[in-house]
């Protein structure tokens, strides 16, 4: 695997492999060492803010013993006109041989094919389209409670329109046999264009029986031409407190990807509950990122 940019150009045995990587690099609830990249160079080059994707690539890439270089937006050249190609290929030139990079516009491929064979391009989320690391860690932390998908009932709740997490965890769910995906919305926040999967407007009916719920922050910098509901109705509607929780099973992990908006989306008790697994989503986060760029190197 020379690149990770999407989950559809990978096959279920290509993921379930990631997958086993993931888990292996977790001892006991304790993220192993190894040095798979020791002498290679890894710059994150992100164009949108972020706490954990970028900081589990940086744990991630030390982990595997690689030198490290963190770039923002804020301290680019781009900010002095220099295009996007121009500021990977001169990185390049100077060693860096693994790219991890966010970006708000769709370049990935762009940028892919601009690489020399033995360099390597990581998306650490492309638009609204995809975020596929965070699917990975996603569908590890899911395996963790419940290792068979074909049998798994997933709600995703929030605003699923502009969110690269839901459309990245459906391709991988649906890519390991999962086959009731519910997306539970308000009618503007819905992805009309996503196939194969329930759209719903009724938090209460989407999380009936549910084994999994993801949910999802509302995504106010990516709303340029929808009038989002007030927040009190948003809250009224779709907010996952306990009473809602009770509708799915009883053994249902809550996962969100975060940032998470207490009161808003979900409430402290659900978020800090026995249910959640959002903290061991951000330590999966690390696992899954090891798994990716160690088999980039491998390549
Ligand atoms: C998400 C993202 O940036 O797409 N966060 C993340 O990577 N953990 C979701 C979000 O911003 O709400």
């Amino acid at each position: 695997m020379q690149h990770f940019i999407t989950i559809s150009n990978l096959n279920p045995s290509a993921f379930l492999t990631l997958l086993e990587k993931a888990q292996n690099f977790i001892d006991h609830g304790h993220l192993i060492e190894k040095p798979l990249l020791r002498g290679q160079t890894l710059a994150t080059l992100f164009f949108e803010p972020s706490t954990r994707t970028q900081a589990s690539f940086e744990l991630a890439a030390k982990r595997l013993d690689a030198d490290v270089l963190n770039l923002s937006l804020a301290n680019s050249s781009t900010q002095k006109g220099e295009t996007l190609v121009d500021t990977v290929k001169n990185l390049e030139a100077m060693g860096v041989n693994f790219f991890v990079l966010r970006h708000t516009d769709t370049v990935m491929e762009h940028v892919a094919a601009i690489l020399n064979r033995e360099t390597h391009l990581i998306s650490a989320g492309e638009g609204k389209l995809h975020h596929p690391s965070q699917a990975l860690l996603d569908m590890l932390t899911i395996q963790q409670a419940q290792p068979k998908f074909e049998n798994l009932s997933v709600a995703i709740v929030g605003d699923i329109l502009h969110s690269r997490v839901a459309r990245s965890d459906i391709e991988a769910l649906k890519l390991l046999g999962c086959q009731d995906i519910r997306l539970i919305s308000p009618e503007n926040l819905q992805a009309t264009d996503l196939l194969g999967v329930q759209h719903e407007t009724d938090m209460d009916r989407g999380l009936a029986n549910a084994d999994v719920v993801i949910m999802l922050r509302i995504q106010k910098e990516r709303m340029f031409d929808i009038q989002i509901d007030s927040e009190a109705a948003y809250i009224e509607h779709y907010q996952l407190n306990q009473a809602r929780l009770a509708l799915a099973k009883p053994n249902a992990i809550v996962m969100h990807p975060g940032p998470i908006n207490r009161g808003i989306e979900i409430t402290n008790d659900v978020a800090d509950g026995l249910q959640s697994v959002i903290l061991k989503q951000a330590r999966n986060g690390v696992a899954a990122r090891m798994a990716i760029l160690s088999a980039c190197a491998a390549d």
